[in-house]
């Protein structure tokens, strides 16, 4: 019958995804899963030797804390309200939608942005003491709920909570029966991993499965707010804007609590409030030279002479145009010619850019020896953020020793995110 095989074709489909959850449930290694941002490396978060094993395959450092991973809010609830018995939880329904265990000041934020790239921090529940054991009444049994590790909060008071968008997420978690604790799933220090092959490229070995859901949509992390400050404060720039945020209630005059870039960042005169934005980011191995467009964007600032100085003996040159390089104008190159099928992302997936490779020629007019690897992210900034990170890990697999990127205008939307990330991959910038 037609109900009977559409049951098996979701067993099918759902039968990796029971597989990730059953490793999940079971073990300490940490299994890789898209989502609408990057890839996550997710483990339960209410158990502490799972969550070590994220910092150990990441080689996180263990002061950065994690961010938690939800597939509804009925379980951020329970995250949120530890001791709750059967009988108040069936009885007094009423009163619990009046007292929301989440503030009042994100409510209009979930509304609005989740499932989505936002993420929000909100208070560490004390645990539940067993100096006063629940009644034994079945009437009042407590019904049994989740406690985050430790290790999540890495020793804030706060914890990031994220309701992503990804349904395969969210039946990932739902299956697990758990908060998944989950960062990006690439080696520390490298960029964010856009599609399963980057995952594999940075932990292979490390972990046992990567559920592969294609390209990520967004291509940049999510947005974390700190609404429990006045006034908010956004913790890192991500996939929804602050112009955005700025349009809800209450978020009206929500702070910037990132930095422009480099070490020092974090949190301005509170010191760092997102502990993770201190360290070294997002970078290839090639050096990263960042060319930042001022206002609206200069035609042929980027000339011979510059490139010539910054390559001295470099022999592959990758350059990230995000719209305004007049790069045949700016460099002279001849034999301009595709590498690899065209969607280039071992081969296969469609991450929205190709790369051309040409020689670079010296002002004199003759070869210099040198190759350049040339990736166009087109104009429109959401796909700048889709292929940013993709387009940084590629033209290092291709060979580039050094990686030249045309900055972005600096806005308020997901601008900010892109050109946060690039000045914390970027050695050098120029202006
Ligand atoms: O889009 C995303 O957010 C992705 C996907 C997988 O959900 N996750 C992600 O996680 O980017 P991660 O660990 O790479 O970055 C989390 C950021 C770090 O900068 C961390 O310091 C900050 O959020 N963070 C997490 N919990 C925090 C807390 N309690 N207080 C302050 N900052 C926190
Ligand atoms: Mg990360």
């Amino acid at each position: 019958t037609t109900s009977s095989s559409s049951t098996t074709q979701d067993d099918d489909v759902l039968s990796p995804l029971r597989e990730a959850a059953h490793l999940l449930r079971t073990t300490s290694t940490p299994v890789a899963f898209p989502t609408e941002t990057v890839y996550g490396l997710g483990a339960d978060a209410t158990r502490s030797d799972a969550v070590r094993g994220i910092y150990a395959a990441k080689g996180r450092p263990s002061d950065n804390p994690l961010i938690v991973h939800i597939s509804d809010l009925s379980m951020l609830r329970r995250l949120l309200q530890p001791i709750q018995t059967q009988s108040e939880s069936e009885s007094e329904s009423k009163a619990q939608a009046d007292s929301d265990p989440i503030p009042v000041i994100y409510h209009p934020l979930i509304t609005r942005f989740w499932p989505g790239p936002l993420t929000i921090l909100l208070p560490l529940p004390s645990n539940p003491t067993s100096s006063t054991p629940p009644s034994p009444s079945p009437s009042s049994a407590p019904v049994p709920a989740p406690v985050l590790a430790p290790e999540v909060s890495a020793g804030q008071p706060t914890f990031g909570a994220r309701l992503p968008a990804s349904p395969l997420a969210r039946t990932l978690i739902s299956l697990v029966g758990n908060p998944l604790a989950a960062p990006s799933a690439n080696a520390s220090t490298r960029p964010s991993p856009t599609c399963a092959q980057h995952v594999a490229d940075d932990l292979a070995g490390r972990i046992e499965l990567v559920l592969d859901g294609g390209v990520c949509d967004v291509g940049v992390e999510s947005t974390v707010v700190d609404g429990l400050c006045d006034p908010p404060v956004v913790l890192r720039p991500g996939g929804v804007g602050v112009e955005e945020l700025r349009s809800c209630p209450g978020w009206e005059h929500v702070r910037r609590g990132y930095g422009g870039g480099g070490e020092s960042e974090g949190g301005g005169e509170k010191g760092p409030r997102a502990p993770g934005m201190k360290y070294k980011h997002y970078s290839p191995r090639a050096r990263v030279v960042l060319f930042e467009v001022g206002g609206g964007g200069a035609a042929g600032w980027l000339d011979q002479e510059t490139v010539e100085g910054i390559l001295g003996a470099v022999k592959t040159v990758g350059v990230i145009r995000t719209g305004k390089w007049p790069f045949a104008g700016g460099l002279r190159t001849a034999r301009v010619e595709q590498v690899g099928p065209g969607k280039v992302v071992n081969g296969e997936e469609d991450i929205g850019f190709v790369v051309r490779e040409s020689s670079l020629l010296g002002t004199d007019g003759n070869p210099t020896g040198a190759r350049v690897l040339d990736v166009d992210l087109g104009g429109d900034i959401k796909g700048v953020a889709h292929g940013l990170f993709a387009a940084l890990r590629e033209l290092d697999r291709l060979g580039a020793d050094v990686i030249l990127v045309e900055g972005v205008s600096d806005g308020d939307d997901i601008a900010a995110a892109v050109m946060n990330r690039l000045r914390k991959a970027a050695s050098d910038i120029r202006a």
